[in-house]
């Protein structure tokens, strides 16, 4: 059954298998569940087993009936003389026997007791509290908080550098893998209600908690893309608010970083892109979005500076090409109902201004 649903999960490219992890405390979580999943088909095959012989060697011939299906004044089967071999096979009734009770007592209190011990030392190997940043450490600290419904990734310290930029739902990281290991800590607050950040093949979930700031790592040799998901019921778009972590080679991420920490290249000649620049700074966009380098200096929807950059759009569900991104300044709430952005009734011409305006962010 495991190795069935391992296979199925390496083919496919949406892999969120746990029973394929790569990452330590994934690891850590794929054999806690196959020991726990081991000893739980054991007692559940030795238990049906049981019930299932019983129900075999015990079951009474067809066709007595059941002496205790009759009332006290049917008596007309006993009568004509049917029934009474039934009423003699009942079995003996035992009440009380020392070592059975023994017995079942202790062993379920001895597979408690492994389970209590094998995960607490998962629990140890997964919960390390994040150490402070220093030179050379190769290690990324990002501050990530929960919103409805995307993810913001502020990028705090990488290997002892102070870095300070904030992107949205695609979380950029280092792959280990020339043998250094590079760990990544996450802060995970919430601006809102609780999430809950879960990349299977990564590590376990932990929750974004309103008031409070919890943290979790990982740490992947293998560069590549990981998904994951929300993983606590946090409204509408729930289902919607999905995770996409890119694992780069040390260097393709160094260069990633380098690019992200500038501010947004001024406007180009073009006319139309910077009428779309125009237009978007006037309008209502830079209440809640950012674009490092310019006015719009929101900080309550996804910040654009490097909008292109990204793979999709809306936490993950349509690819980001021109034509969804049209789409999208147009009107979110056909890809994404509820979603906190409205549709501001641009004109055809403003609205293909200001995608073209975007399209430059990269
Ligand atoms: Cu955020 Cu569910």
């Amino acid at each position: 059954m495991i190795p069935l649903l391992m296979a199925s999960a390496v083919a496919s490219a949406q892999n969120v298998s746990i029973f394929d992890p790569a990452s330590p405390p994934a690891e850590s979580i794929r054999s806690l569940s196959v020991l726990v999943l081991a000893i739980t088909a054991f007692i559940f095959v030795v238990v049906e087993g049981i019930l299932l012989y019983s129900i075999f060697r015990f079951r009474r011939g067809c066709p007595h009936p059941h002496p205790l299906s009759r009332g006290p004044s049917d008596e007309t089967g006993a009568a004509a003389g049917e029934g009474t071999e039934a009423r003699e096979t009942e079995p003996p009734q035992v009440y009380g026997s020392k070592p059975i009770e023994i017995a079942w007592t202790a062993a379920p209190a001895l597979i408690v007791f492994v389970l209590v011990l094998v995960t607490a030392r998962t629990l140890w190997e997964v919960n390390v509290p994040p150490p402070q940043p220093r030179e050379g450490d190769n290690t990324l600290f990002v501050t990530v908080v929960g919103r409805q419904w995307w993810w913001e990734y502020t990028y705090d310290h990488y290997n002892g550098r102070e870095l300070g930029f904030t992107t949205a739902n695609e979380l950029h990281v280092p792959a280990g893998g020339d043998g250094v290991p590079r760990r990544v800590y996450l802060a995970l607050k919430s601006a809102d209600v609780c999430h809950s950040f879960w990349v299977p093949r990564l590590a376990g979930k932990t929750d974004l908690i309103p008031g409070r700031t919890n943290s979790m790592w990982f740490q992947t040799d293998r560069p590549g893309l990981y998904l994951g998901q929300c993983a606590e019921y946090c409204g509408t778009q729930h289902a919607n608010m999905l995770i996409r972590v890119v694992a780069e080679s040390p260097g393709d991420f160094e260069s990633w970083l380098e690019n992200e920490r500038k501010v947004a290249q001024p406007a180009t000649e073009d006319a139309s892109v910077s009428a779309g620049r125009s237009a978007f700074l006037a309008q209502s966009c830079i209440n809640c979005h950012r674009v490092r380098g310019t006015a719009a200096q929101g900080t309550y929807a996804p910040d654009l500076t490097h909008l292109m950059t990204r793979q999709t759009l809306a936490s993950g569900m349509v690819p980001n090409t021109p034509e969804n991104l049209q789409r999208w300044v147009a009107d979110p709430q056909p890809i994404k109902p509820g979603c906190l952005m409205p549709a501001f009734g641009l004109g055809d011409r403003e609205r293909d201004d200001i995608v073209r305006y975007l399209l430059t962010l990269r």
